[in-house]
C-alpha cells in the first residue's frame, strides 16, 4: 500500500483544467504606457538603453497614439523633455510647457485616452533634482511644494485626467490636493508615487527623460531599499493626505512591498515596472538568452499576484498584443 498523499497534479492535467483554476489574470485595462515627449520637431529618437522606446516630438506622436489606442491600451503617462532647463524648473509649470502641450494634443486626438501627468521637476531643473536646491546643495522640501502644486494645476488646466506626483517631497499629496481643489479640479485624482526607492534600476530612464542629477543622488528624498516599515509609513501618510492611487516603484525587486501596501490599504495599487527592469529583459531577449514573451508575461503576472491592480510598464504595447494572441 502506498502512503496517502495529495495529488496536486490533478488540477494541471490539461490546458482547460489549468484555465479553470487560474488565480491571476492580466487585462489590457491594467496597463499604463509611458511616453516621452520632447520639444522640437520631427523627432523620433530611440532610447539606446531601452530598445523599442522612443522620444517623440508632438508632430511625430499621432501615429504612436493611434497604435496605442488600436491595441486597446486606455492609459498613458507622459514624461517631458523641455528644450531648456533652469534652476527653478519653470518648464514644468509653464502653460505652454511640453507636458501641457502634449496633454492638449493627446486629448484633442483621443479624448477617451486617459492622460496621466508625471508631476516632478527633475526633467526641467538644470541641476536635475526633483525639488528646489539651496546654496549648500540641499533639496529644500517646503519651497519645492509650491512649484509642484503649480505644476499639477497647470497639468490639470491642460486637460490631464490624473496627476501623478513622483518627487518624494514630504507633504506633496496634501499640497497638490489642496491646490487642485482650490483651482476647481476636485474631480482629478492623484496617483501618488507613494513608495519610491532610490534605485539603480532608474538608469535607462535618466537617459530617456534626460533627468540625471548633476550632483549627488536622490537618497535624501527617495527611500532606502533596505526598508520595509518605512514604506508603510509613506503609504499611510499619502492616504491620509488624499491620494487616490498608490504607486510602488520599482516593482520587481519590491514585490514584498507591493503585497504589504496591498494588505494595508484598499486603494488601487500601481506597480511601476521601471526602465532598468525593462532594459534587462530586452537585452537578454535580443541576445536570445530568454524568451521575451514568456518572461514578460510571467513578470507582469507576478506583479498582479503580489497585489498590484495596475502595471505601469514599457512592455505595455507588447503585452496588449500578446493578450490578443492567446
Ligand atoms: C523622476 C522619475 C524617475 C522615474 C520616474 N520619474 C527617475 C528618478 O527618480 O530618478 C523612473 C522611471 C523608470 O526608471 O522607468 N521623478
Ligand atoms: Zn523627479
Amino acid at each position: 500500500m502506498q502512503p496517502t498523499f495529495k495529488r496536486h497534479r490533478r488540477l494541471r492535467t490539461s490546458a482547460a483544467m489549468r484555465a479553470l483554476v487560474k488565480e491571476t489574470y492580466l487585462h489590457k485595462e491594467d496597463l499604463i504606457y509611458p511616453l516621452f515627449v520632447a520639444e522640437g520637431e520631427n523627432r523620433k529618437t530611440e532610447v539606446s538603453s531601452m530598445p523599442g522606446v522612443f522620444q517623440f516630438s508632438l508632430d511625430r506622436l499621432a501615429e504612436e497614439l493611434d497604435e496605442i489606442v488600436e491595441l486597446g491600451i486606455q492609459s498613458i503617462i507622459l514624461f517631458g523633455l523641455p528644450a531648456e532647463k533652469d534652476e527653478m524648473g519653470t518648464g514644468a509649470y509653464h502653460n505652454h510647457g511640453i507636458i501641457q502641450e502634449a496633454t492638449r494634443f493627446v486629448k484633442e486626438l483621443h479624448p477617451q485616452l486617459l492622460v496621466i501627468a508625471d508631476t516632478c521637476l527633475c526633467e526641467y531643473t538644470s541641476h536635475g533634482h526633483c525639488g528646489v536646491v539651496d546654496e549648500s546643495e540641499r533639496i529644500v522640501n517646503d519651497e519645492s511644494l509650491n512649484l509642484l502644486a503649480k505644476t499639477a494645476v497647470s497639468q490639470a488646466e491642460a486637460g490631464a485626467d490624473i496627476i501623478a506626483p513622483s518627487n518624494m517631497m514630504d507633504g506633496f499629496v496634501a499640497v497638490i490636493r489642496k491646490a487642485l481643489d482650490d483651482a476647481g479640479y476636485t474631480d482629478i485624482p492623484i496617483m501618488s508615487y507613494a513608495v519610491k526607492y532610490a534605485s539603480g534600476y532608474y538608469g535607462p530612464f535618466r537617459e530617456a527623460a534626460d533627468g540625471a542629477p548633476k550632483f549627488g543622488d536622490r537618497k535624501t528624498y527617495q527611500m532606502d531599499y533596505s526598508n520595509r516599515l518605512e514604506a508603510l509609513r509613506e503609504a499611510q501618510s499619502d492616504v491620509e493626505e488624499g491620494a487616490d492611487f498608490l504607486i510602488v516603484k520599482p516593482a520587481l525587486s519590491y514585490l514584498d512591498i507591493i503585497r504589504d501596501v496591498r494588505n494595508a490599504h484598499d486603494l488601487p495599487i500601481v506597480a511601476y515596472n521601471v526602465s532598468g527592469e525593462y532594459a534587462m529583459v530586452k537585452a537578454a531577449a535580443i541576445n536570445g538568452w530568454v524568451d521575451e514573451k514568456s518572461v514578460v508575461m510571467e513578470t507582469m503576472t507576478s506583479m498582479k499576484r503580489a497585489g498590484a491592480d495596475l502595471i505601469l510598464t514599457y512592455h505595455a504595447k507588447d503585452v496588449a498584443k500578446w493578450l490578443e494572441e492567446k
